[in-house]
């Protein structure tokens, strides 16, 4: 009996053997695969591996601001700009070592670095700002150091105007190392150039120049208010920074405010209201308020509390009494605050050519400090957003002396 059950057991593993072979080697066509099993649950977040803390969903997180479409705006953007312009001022002054620290991406570089006010030698390429001027690495990528806009941290340093003053204004630093004035260097006595800092104010001086002033970006000097460089003569004004912005970086306003792809403002457009290229007047209807609203409930305009109303009215104030006095040249305007005179050109003694060495313009010194600070407010084209106490100060202080 044990044998016989033995025997069909073989036989019927052998049979079953036998049938999977034939079967296997003879199969008909594949089903349709079946349907996708549930998804399983998440992963445990992953560790760090530097001191243990949890890592965080990287992927969402980083695209907030990491996405191609970003991407390509933001250059787009920069492209557009002065920045970027490769037609505008970035375009021939980089081979100038004087003008280079400025206007090209390779001179900012190395200037950072070396610390000298120029570079060794002028460039060749294309100058127009990268990325990298600006930003480097984020530094850290824990979520609780964002919004992190890995902004390139500059430190303190001297101004080119006067090296014996310090810029230290954090965010702002990066834009500031551009955005100041140049050395004041057509002041002369009897034809030896004199630091106007340390002349009495009735000392009778010689400006030898037209474009006598800090040379268009004094944005930083103002900003930053008082004893950055600016010559704080005396008058019935007292000169005090405004606070309320002090928080705020340049960044914060020129880059932070939503783009406006049609006026070409905010992002990394940087400016933030379109200007008529020849009056440098603000064309109505184009300021940009994104960022400003969400301190200044339902502004429409950067005109906060008239501040750009007074501001221009001093500074007509001021070019009348210039071309009146023959000082400044009538160019016909009219200018961005209803002046006559669209370039600043200071004109000489002669009363009729543009200043120069061998026209030059003599007056005091007070008058010649109060001059330039005149012509940095022009060339500031903020109209006292950037720092409305002093502005009005120097304003104030400027139209008594002349
Ligand atoms: C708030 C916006 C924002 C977020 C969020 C963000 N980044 Fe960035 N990141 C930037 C900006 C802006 C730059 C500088 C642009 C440049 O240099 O090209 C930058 C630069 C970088 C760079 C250096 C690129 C280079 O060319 O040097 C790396 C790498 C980077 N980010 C990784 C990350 C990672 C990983 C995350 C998420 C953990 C992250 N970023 C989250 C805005 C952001
Ligand atoms: C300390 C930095 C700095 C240096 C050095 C410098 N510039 Fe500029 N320059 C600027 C800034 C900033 C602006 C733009 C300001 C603005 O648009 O409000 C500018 C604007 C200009 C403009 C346009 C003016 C206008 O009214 O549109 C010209 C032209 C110019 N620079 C020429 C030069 C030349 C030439 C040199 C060298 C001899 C030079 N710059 C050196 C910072 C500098
Ligand atoms: C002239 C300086 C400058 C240059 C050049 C520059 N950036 Fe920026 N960028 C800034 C500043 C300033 C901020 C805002 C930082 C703040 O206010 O905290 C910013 C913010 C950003 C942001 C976040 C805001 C947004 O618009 O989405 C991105 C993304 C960015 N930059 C990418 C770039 C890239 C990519 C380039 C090169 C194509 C570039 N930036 C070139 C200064 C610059
Ligand atoms: C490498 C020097 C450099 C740096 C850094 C720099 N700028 Fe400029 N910026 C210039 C020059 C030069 C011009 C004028 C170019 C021209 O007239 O073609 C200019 C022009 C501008 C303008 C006028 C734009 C227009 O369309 O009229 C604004 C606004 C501005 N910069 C803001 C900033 C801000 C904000 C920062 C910092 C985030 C910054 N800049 C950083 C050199 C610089
Ligand atoms: C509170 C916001 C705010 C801050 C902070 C700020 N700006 Fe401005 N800036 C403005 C406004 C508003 C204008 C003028 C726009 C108008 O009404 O025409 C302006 C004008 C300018 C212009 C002239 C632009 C043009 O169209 O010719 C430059 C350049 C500039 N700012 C650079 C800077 C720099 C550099 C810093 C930091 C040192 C800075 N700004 C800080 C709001 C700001
Ligand atoms: C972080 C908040 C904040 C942002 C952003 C901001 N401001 Fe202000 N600003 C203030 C505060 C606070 C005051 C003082 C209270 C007031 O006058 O409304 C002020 C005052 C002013 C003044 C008047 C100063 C005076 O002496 O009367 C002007 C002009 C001004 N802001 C312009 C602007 C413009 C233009 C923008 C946008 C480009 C802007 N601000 C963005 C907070 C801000």
């Amino acid at each position: 009996m044990k044998k016989r059950n033995l025997l069909i057991s073989l036989t019927a593993l052998a049979t079953l053997a036998l049938f999977v072979v034939v079967y296997s080697s003879c199969k008909g066509p594949k089903g349709d695969p079946g349907p996708d099993g549930a998804d399983g649950t998440n992963g445990a977040n992953g560790n760090d591996g530097l001191n243990g803390i949890a890592g965080i969903d990287a992927n969402s997180f980083c695209r907030n601001c990491h996405t191609t479409a970003n991407w390509t705006a933001v250059e787009t953007q920069l492209e557009a700009s002065k920045h970027g312009d490769k037609a505008g001022n970035m375009a021939d002054e980089g081979t100038n070592k004087t003008c280079s620290r400025c206007h090209s991406q390779q001179g900012y570089l190395e200037t950072l670095v070396t610390g000298q006010d120029t570079s060794a030698a002028g460039f060749v390429g294309d100058f127009t700002l990268t990325c990298d001027v600006c930003h480097t690495f984020h530094g850290t990528l824990q979520e609780s150091d964002f919004p992190n806009y890995a902004i390139r941290k500059v430190a303190a340093f001297p101004s080119i105007f006067n090296p014996s003053i310090s810029f230290d204004k954090g965010g702002s630093n990066i834009c500031i190392r551009c955005h100041q004035n140049r050395a004041n260097t057509s002041v002369k006595i009897t034809g030896t150039t004199v630091n106007l800092d340390t002349i009495a104010d009735a000392t009778t001086v010689q400006i030898t120049s037209q474009r006598y002033g800090g040379h268009h970006g004094p944005q930083g000097q103002l900003f930053a208010g008082v004893g950055m460089g600016l010559y704080e003569i005396t008058g019935t004004a007292t000169y005090t920074n405004s606070t309320d912005h002090a928080n705020l970086i340049c960044g914060d306003c020129h880059v932070l405010s939503t783009a406006n792809n049609t006026n070409e403002t905010g992002g990394h457009y940087y400016k933030l209201a379109d200007r008529d290229e020849t009056t440098h007047a603000t064309i109505a209807g184009t300021e940009n308020v994104t960022k400003c609203v969400t301190c200044h409930t339902g502004t429409t305009d950067h005109n906060i509390n008239n501040v750009q109303t007074d501001i221009k009215a001093l500074m007509l104030a001021i070019e009348t009494k210039l071309v009146t006095q023959g000082m400044m040249l009538n160019t016909g305007g009219p200018n961005g605050y209803g002046g006559v005179n669209t370039t600043g050109y200071i004109i000489g003694d002669n009363g009729t050519g543009n200043a120069s060495s061998s026209n030059p313009r003599t007056v005091t010194a007070k008058k010649a400090k109060a001059i330039f600070n005149f012509k940095c407010v022009y060339e500031d084209y903020s109209y006292g957003v950037h720092n409305a106490n002093y502005i009005k100060a120097l304003l104030t202080n400027a139209n008594a002396a002349l």
